[in-house]
């Protein structure tokens, strides 16, 4: 008899000597389990002296109001160009100048990207590098800063970036949450594969990107959730179908993120 076990996230507390390994790791990549959470990654100090830096930035922030959605420093993620104006062209002056401002807000903590690389390094046997575009060469942004409280979505390199995705076994999502959007605000992770891209949005319009998808998929289907307390890092696997719960307040929610992509190289690579 198979012995089902639930499907529940895994709590990997680095504070007290816990260590995340390649085998949560590959885990989490394949859906075996719905995420990872390490509590406290940032502590309370540290998340301050970040915010205070960020805060700054968020009046001016590119906004995506038909989902709710803000990206702090104006660097588009690279699904929208199937989706919304923008080009490559222009991409790259954006991405230059977003990882000079990340650099600087996060200078009293370390990097986000490096503090990552570091992370899945220790776990993973193989590089963990920057995703690099494909005919280019040049090396993608990655450590978005992003407000709001995204609706139901999936993110899926072989579909969103296709001349990438194609390299890409599976995928990950790490966010660190740097403020909460008051109550709520956890992340919800279905036990269901993101495959039909151009699904209807409850609301009747088209979904921008793979965001706002009819409920109506998830219906039925298992879940968990993952708290996202401020401080907190947590990583998913992001073909999955997921949400973030409804808060008091979304667009106080701020989060630093990046996808880490398995690649077939045995690699993984960072980008947003
Ligand atoms: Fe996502």
């Amino acid at each position: 008899m198979l012995d089902l076990v639930p499907w529940r996230h895994v709590v990997v507390d680095v504070r007290s000597g816990d260590r995340l390994t390649y085998e949560v790791l590959v885990g989490c990549f394949r859906g075996e389990v719905p995420g990872i959470r390490i509590p406290g990654f940032y502590d309370q100090p540290e998340l301050e002296a970040v915010l205070t830096c960020i805060e700054k930035r968020v009046e001016s922030a590119r906004d995506y109001q038909a989902i709710d959605l803000g990206t702090v420093y104006g660097v588009p993620s690279h699904w929208e160009f199937e989706y919304t104006e923008g080009d490559w062209d222009s991409y790259w002056g954006k991405a230059d100048a977003g990882e000079a401002m990340r650099r600087e807000d996060f200078s009293s903590v370390g990097d986000p990207v490096g503090t990552w690389t570091a992370l899945l390094s220790a776990a993973w046997p193989q590089d963990v590098v920057r995703a690099r575009h494909p005919s280019t060469g040049r090396m993608l942004y990655a450590g978005l800063v992003r407000s709001g409280a995204p609706l139901l979505h999936f993110d899926r390199a072989p579909f969103d970036f296709p001349d990438f995705g194609r390299d890409v076994a599976w995928q990950l999502g790490i966010n660190i949450i740097l403020r909460e959007g008051g109550c709520g605000g956890d992340l919800r992770v279905y036990r269901q594969l993101g495959m039909a891209p151009g699904n209807t949005a409850d609301s009747g319009e088209s979904p921008v990107g793979n965001y706002g998808l009819s409920e109506r998929l998830v219906e039925g289907i298992p879940s968990d959730d993952i708290p996202c307390r401020a401080g907190d890092l947590v990583i998913t696997g992001n073909f999955f179908l997921h949400e973030v719960t409804p808060c008091t307040m979304p667009s106080r929610r701020l989060t630093v993120s990046t996808h880490a992509v398995w690649l077939r190289d045995g690699t993984i690579a960072l980008f947003s």
